[in-house]
């Protein structure tokens, strides 16, 4: 059993392929398709790859515009596959219209490859055990790409040993994955891949120019279903005309939203929020002019004194990356405990840390995992830390501040788009804690996005006061583009006092020396999370000889 290209093998799935091809061609949907042969007791990743291997999902379209300006033009691979993307301004277009090409794929070449893809099924021979075992589906792949491997060489002689395999790659992930949505994917300059129906080209959000038209169109709503159904599966989800809709994340950490119809009235939309490859880091922040070095000096002697701190501010504002970047001002020697609906947070890998993820239930509805079980749960676990991804009902509030209350250090996100909000957010329905409580949190970091030019910054720095009552340390100038200092800080200071035993005097030494190791970090550039987490790491074992490095102005040999 296993994949092999003879001709003569007779395959399992050459039944399926046939069946689908049959049944498409007498119109049927692709939905229809799939119930029939689930019913016949097909497993459904073989389902999957029949049709992959008869429709073809999205196409590249040719421009159909009048190109009147070339904004940007950089290349990207994707797999081994080269790719070209351009921006450009196209007449009678309100927004631009980014254009993704397989630079060296002509179309003569595509024609071929289509027609190779879809005789593949029919030439290889893929053993019905071995794609319906999740544990053996790279094994899968690997056979896959193989055998199409061998198939390309055949069609394309003269092809030398780069081009066969990026061919080959090209074919696999349109067979086995989201053919052209997956070349999208390979761009980092997109945060958003969004679709919303077959009616329309597929959307991207670029970091620099914000959301664009690409070239790309889904050829089908049950094209789209499938895709989002295909992605349930991988994850152990369920998405149909009874459950409409999903939340996932693939295993790369990109998270995913499905909405089918009629739920959504457009048609199917699945929406791609891609995983940061690299993680924000403070350094980032500041070099970005995120906040300022005296702003995150401030966060950083919260964290290091271990105030409590929340995180607020509106969707996409950048309250998760926030969250990862004080994530770097944790000592090494404390156990770290986070709680993530999906997995985001990335902290140094040398910390103390164990990274938790809720659960949803299965297509049975068992199993579930809940924040607040993981909550409960990390109590138990003896941490110094706690990191919460999103705070959203009472029950999470009241473990949360239960924690806070027994002596843990909390870090939390809430949506709320400025202090103010957030207190109300914090104290009303369905949250609703009573303000008594508030002041066990010392400070809220709130972010924001600018709704013009899409950049992200600290809008407001506070802290709590002993009455719940909120106190505004530093709030963003959007005419300066600049965090200024608003009110004198008395909480926050007194605290210290307090419980660390400084003076006020010693604590604007502190906060001098982190300011002007953090500049050092921008200078030298250190802004990779682990080797900010050395930094860190070294301030906290061994501070003197870190700061001899900084006054130098020398690299970091740590
Ligand atoms: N300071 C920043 N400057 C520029 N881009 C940023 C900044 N912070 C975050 N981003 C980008 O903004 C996007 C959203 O960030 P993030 O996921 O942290 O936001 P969020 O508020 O947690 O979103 P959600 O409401 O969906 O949870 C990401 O693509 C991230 O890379
Ligand atoms: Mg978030």
């Amino acid at each position: 059993m296993g994949v092999d290209s003879s001709d003569s093998g007779v395959s399992v799935t050459n039944e399926l392929v046939d069946f689908v091809k049959k049944s498409l061609k007498e119109g049927a949907s692709i939905e229809k398709i799939r119930r029939k042969l689930l019913k016949k007791g097909w497993e459904a990743d073989a389902v999957d790859l029949a049709i992959n291997q008869t429709e073809t999902g999205s196409t590249i379209k040719q421009p159909s515009f009048k190109e009147e300006k070339e904004i940007k033009k950089y290349d990207i691979t994707s797999k081994d596959i080269p790719l070209t993307v351009r921006i450009v301004k196209a007449k009678g277009e309100y927004v631009p219209i980014y254009e993704v090409s397989l630079s060296s794929i002509g179309p003569s070449t595509q024609i071929i490859l289509e027609n190779i893809r879809k005789d593949l099924i029919s030439k290889v021979n893929l053993g019905m055990v071995d794609i319906t075992d999740p544990k053996k589906s790279s094994y899968v792949e690997d056979k896959f790409f193989d055998a199409t491997q061998l198939l390309v060489k055949k069609y394309f002689p003269a092809a030398d040993d780069f081009t066969i395999k990026y061919l080959t790659s090209y074919m696999v992930q349109k067979s086995l994955g989201m053919g052209d949505i997956e070349l999208l994917m390979a761009d980092a300059q997109l945060e958003e891949i969004a679709i919303n129906s077959s009616e329309e080209p597929v959307w991207v959000f670029h970091r620099e120019f914000g959301w664009l038209k690409t070239n790309i169109v889904m050829n089908s709503e049950a094209q789209t279903r499938h895709y989002a159904a295909m992605i349930g599966r991988k994850v152990d989800r369920q998405i149909s005309s009874l459950e409409p809709l999903m939340d996932a994340h693939l295993d790369g950490g990109d998270r995913v939203n499905a909405a089918l119809m009629p739920v959504s009235t457009k048609g199917n939309t699945i929406t791609l929020r891609k995983f940061a490859a690299k993680p924000w880091t403070m350094t980032d922040f500041i070099r970005t002019n995120t906040l300022s070095a005296s702003a995150s000096a401030l966060i950083w002697q919260g964290i290091q004194f271990e105030l409590s701190t929340l995180i607020a501010g509106g969707t996409a504002s950048g309250k998760t990356s926030m969250l990862n970047a004080i994530g770097n001002f944790f000592p090494p020697n404390q156990r770290i405990l986070s709680i993530e609906d999906t997995r985001e947070i990335q902290l140094p890998k040398f910390l103390h840390w164990i990274p938790m993820v809720t659960k949803f239930a299965n297509t049975e509805g068992r199993g579930e995992v809940t924040m607040l079980d993981l909550l409960v749960n990390s109590l138990r676990q003896r941490p110094d830390r706690i990191l919460v991804g999103e705070i959203r009902r009472k029950k999470e509030a009241e473990v949360l501040f239960e924690a806070i209350h027994t002596g843990h250090s909390v870090y939390a996100t809430v949506h709320a788009n400025s202090t103010q909000e957030t207190i109300t957010r914090l104290t009303s329905p369905p949250i609703e804690v009573p303000k008594s409580m508030l002041p066990a949190l010392s400070l809220i970091i709130v972010q924001f996005r600018n709704r013009r030019t899409g950049t992200r910054r600290t809008f407001e720095l506070s802290e709590i006061k002993e009455n719940g009552d909120p106190n505004i340390l530093m709030k963003y100038d959007i005419k300066k583009d600049i965090l200024q200092n608003k009110n004198k800080s008395s909480t926050i200071l007194k605290t210290l006092e307090m419980y660390a035993g400084f003076t006020e005097q010693e604590v604007k030494g502190q906060l001098t020396e982190k300011e002007t190791i953090l500049k050092w970090l921008v200078k030298q550039n250190i802004n990779m999370v682990d080797d900010v987490g050395r930094v860190m790491a070294e301030y906290y074992t061994d501070k003197e000889n870190l700061l001899k490095t900084v006054k130098k102005n020398k690299k970091f040999e740590g």
